[in-house]
């Protein structure tokens, strides 16, 4: 009878179904039973051979048996697509991208700074960033209320001296480290080529101040040093930092802990020179530098009449962000640690 051929076929393909393991072979199958030509059309067919008074309970088993086996069929196409499957592993789906972040272009530039004074035979130092007066004024020939001292826009710690060395306070130069280095060897008698790149801080912020910012720290000190290493030492600094056409100019100025004394100035890489909202004048300035003020040599160990020392420092912020094209027209956007500025470099 038909409706057994039916209901037989119905069961055989469930039994088969369960056996399909890709998407391909179920389509095969698919075509094979409920296609135009399939085993199930072709019975289904055949109502048109069995008696009219049969025809419409024959239809209705017919139409259930198809529905039946078309949603077996859908249910196991879900199962073997990977995408809808309930399997926790779906190894077609697109792997979620790794955000691989770099350091920030600050530490780099002090690794590259560090790196171009070593070939000069530098040794990076480093010194507390919480410091003694002492070091960070008095030694450097700026006495208790010397007007100079207000330059500097110190954060102190404690309100009164603390012990011989006087207040604590946030080291607002890296030329507090200066003595520190100079007493490590003077003993001796040994000669003194510091690099000290440290954090520094002062109560300031505009478009070219930060109230934390990095300094780097050069120190010589030995029988023959002279202006002209000094005006070599920057010049070739400038060179490898920046690049061959980059001009630096030396502008005289007063430091108590250096006679003579200059800052450092070079061609403003915003406006190449010409003037901008940075720069003003086309020239912005780097550091100071300067040859070691006998008295500073004394409170080192060293002496004046026998040894003579050059030194430098400049901000480490400032001098990145006269790279050639760099375009950074606010030191502030180096620490708002906004992503999307950051990753640019
Ligand atoms: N410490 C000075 C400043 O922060 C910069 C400086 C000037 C450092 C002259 C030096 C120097 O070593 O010789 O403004």
């Amino acid at each position: 009878m038909l409706q057994d051929e039916l209901i037989f076929l119905k069961e055989r393909v469930f039994k088969e179904l369960q056996g399909l393991s890709t998407l391909e072979e179920l389509e095969v199958f698919d075509t094979h039973i409920l296609g135009r030509k399939g085993e199930f059309t072709m019975l289904a067919k055949e109502i048109a051979s069995v008696p009219v008074s049969e025809k419409p309970i024959l239809g209705q088993i017919i139409n259930e048996i198809k529905k039946t086996l078309s949603a077996a069929f859908e249910e196991k196409k879900k199962n073997l697509s990977p995408r809808e499957n309930n399997s926790p592993l779906d190894v077609t789906m697109p792997g979620a991208e790794q955000y691989i972040g770099h350091l920030h272009p600050i530490t780099y530039a002090i690794e590259e700074i560090e790196d171009i004074f070593k070939r000069l035979g530098f040794v990076r130092a480093r010194y507390n960033e919480i410091e003694w007066d002492y070091y960070a004024f008095e030694a450097l020939n700026m006495p208790a209320d010397h007007p100079a001292r207000d330059e500097w826009e110190t954060f102190f710690i404690s309100e009164k001296a603390v012990g011989l060395q006087g207040r604590i306070l946030l080291t607002p130069h890296t030329s507090s480290g200066q003595v520190r280095e100079m007493r490590k060897y003077s003993n001796e008698g040994l000669p003194v080529r510091m690099l000290n790149i440290a954090k520094t801080y002062r109560r300031q912020i505009d478009i070219s101040h930060l109230p934390m910012f990095h300094q780097f720290e050069g120190l010589v000190v030995d029988t023959a040093a002279s202006m002209a290493e000094l005006v070599g030492v920057l010049d070739y600094f400038v060179k490898e930092f920046f690049s061959r056409d980059r001009r630096i100019r030396l502008r005289p100025y007063h430091f108590r802990f250096t006679e003579p004394s200059f800052e450092v100035d070079i061609s403003c890489t915003l406006c190449s020179g010409k003037g901008c909202a940075y720069c003003k004048d086309g020239w912005t300035e780097l550091g100071g530098a300067g040859m070691v003020h006998p008295n500073v040599l004394s409170a080192g160990g060293y002496d004046p009449a026998e040894y003579t020392g050059f030194a430098f420092g400049f901000g480490v912020e400032r001098t990145y962000l006269m790279k050639n094209n760099l375009n950074i027209g606010d030191l502030r956007l180096l620490y708002t640690n906004d992503i999307r500025f950051l990753e640019q470099f």
